[in-house]
């Protein structure tokens, strides 16, 4: 079984959903539970974008530890200089540059000849591992690219220092069979590539993004980058827990595994969902509402005698049973911090008990107490000083 390193982006690309805007204890609440989901590595934002962003990379970078952190940045010095500030505390720190390869890119929105770009990306390569000790170098639209110019630019950065080398499907466009063949191209072409990590990073534009993973994966990847519930740019990433539930369910066929923990899988996705106010749809794979409902007879009577005549996925596998707890009146202190723990949220004894306190007098006047109203509890005790 080989090792599959999993590089998650809910708090960059997941972030630059529309309408999405997390605060800094939003961020840290979800950083925190991707380390307990097992990721192996994190892009907590993009720190010269804002100073929001560079304070929350800043607090993620300080506080988490389990988990490496990254931060992206364009190939310019600024850039890097910031996100070294944001990072420079982390136990690994890591940094994430890209800057776009394709023709369309290259000409219009660049204005850079290919030489300039290739020039670009060495230097500020070796700049950046000036500082960082892992610089993670992406070919912005890698699939829209000319191959041999990638193979070119890639053995470049790679000589300057490059750590990890990504390529993106930035506008969702290519297939399972192109991305596989593109990545055995690179791995058969680049000297040195086996050096580095070779990294798969896709957006669903043709719904196509989690199929595209596995095939760069079966064809020498051995970083996958994507988010939870798959949300990110325009119609998303690559949904991680996807990812991660195929891989295991189909170990029969894919000689791989990650380091995740798939009973984290619900907790992550309801939190991702609760803080982003991007809800998950009914029918979607893995984690939706009815991702585990049987409704025709013939489905349920197959059940009954068999689970498996018509579920390949447990609910317990994914950590759903976890999460079916319904808190009412007559619920104690132990469901409570059960229910805590599930948002991902930590208290100290006293903000705990003062939260329960108020959970029971809601009890009184509510006969539903919904999952929203306990949230909107804790974080209030939380942010309350
Ligand atoms: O999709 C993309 O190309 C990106 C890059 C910044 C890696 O998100
Ligand atoms: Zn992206």
């Amino acid at each position: 079984m080989s090792r599959i390193k999993i590089f998650d982006t809910t708090l960059r690309d997941g972030e630059q959903s529309p309408g999405v805007n997390l605060n800094q204890l939003e961020k840290m609440e979800i950083a925190k539970q991707l380390e307990r989901f097992g990721i192996d590595r994190m892009e907590a934002g993009f720190p010269a974008s804002s100073q929001g962003d560079f304070e929350a990379v800043k607090a993620i970078a300080d506080n988490i530890k389990g988990t490496s952190v990254t931060g992206l940045a364009r190939t310019i010095k600024s850039d890097i200089d910031t996100a070294w500030e944001a990072l420079k505390n982390s136990e690994e720190p890591r940094l994430h540059l890209f800057l776009a390869t394709s023709p369309i890119h290259m000409t219009y929105k660049l204005k850079q000849t290919p030489e300039q770009v290739i020039q670009t990306s060495v230097d500020m390569v070796s700049y950046a591992r000036e500082k960082f000790p892992q610089v993670q170098w992406s070919a912005e639209d890698a699939t829209r690219s000319d191959w041999d110019f990638l193979a070119k630019i890639i053995e470049q950065v790679i000589d300057a220092g490059a750590t990890v080398i990504n390529l993106p499907d930035t506008v969702g466009y290519t297939t399972p069979a192109e991305y596989g063949k593109l990545f055995r191209y690179i791995k058969e072409t680049v000297p040195n590539i086996d050096r580095v990590d070779l990294s798969c990073h896709c957006h669903d534009d043709l719904g196509m993004a989690v199929a595209n993973s596995i095939a760069a994966v079966e064809n020498g990847a051995t970083q996958v980058e994507g988010t939870i519930n798959g949300i990110g740019e325009r119609a998303g990433n690559a949904a991680l827990e996807e990812i991660g539930v195929a891989m295991k369910i189909r170990s029969d066929y894919y000689p791989y595994e990650t380091g995740l923990k798939l009973d984290e899988i619900k907790r992550s996705s309801d939190l991702v969902a609760k803080l982003t106010g991007m809800y998950v749809q009914p029918n979607k794979a893995v984690v939706g509402r009815n991702a585990f409902a049987h409704e025709s007879g013939i489905h349920q009577d197959g059940v009954l005698k068999n689970a498996q005549t018509y579920e390949i996925i447990t609910p317990e596998m994914v950590g759903l049973n976890s999460n079916t707890l319904f808190l009412g009146k007559h619920s104690g202190r132990h469901a409570f911090k059960d229910k805590v723990k599930e948002f991902g949220i930590e208290l100290s004894d006293e903000k705990l008990k003062e939260a329960f306190k108020q959970f029971k007098q809601l009890t009184d006047h509510k006969r539903e107490v919904t999952d929203d109203d306990i949230y909107t509890i804790l974080m209030e005790i939380k942010t309350d000083t």
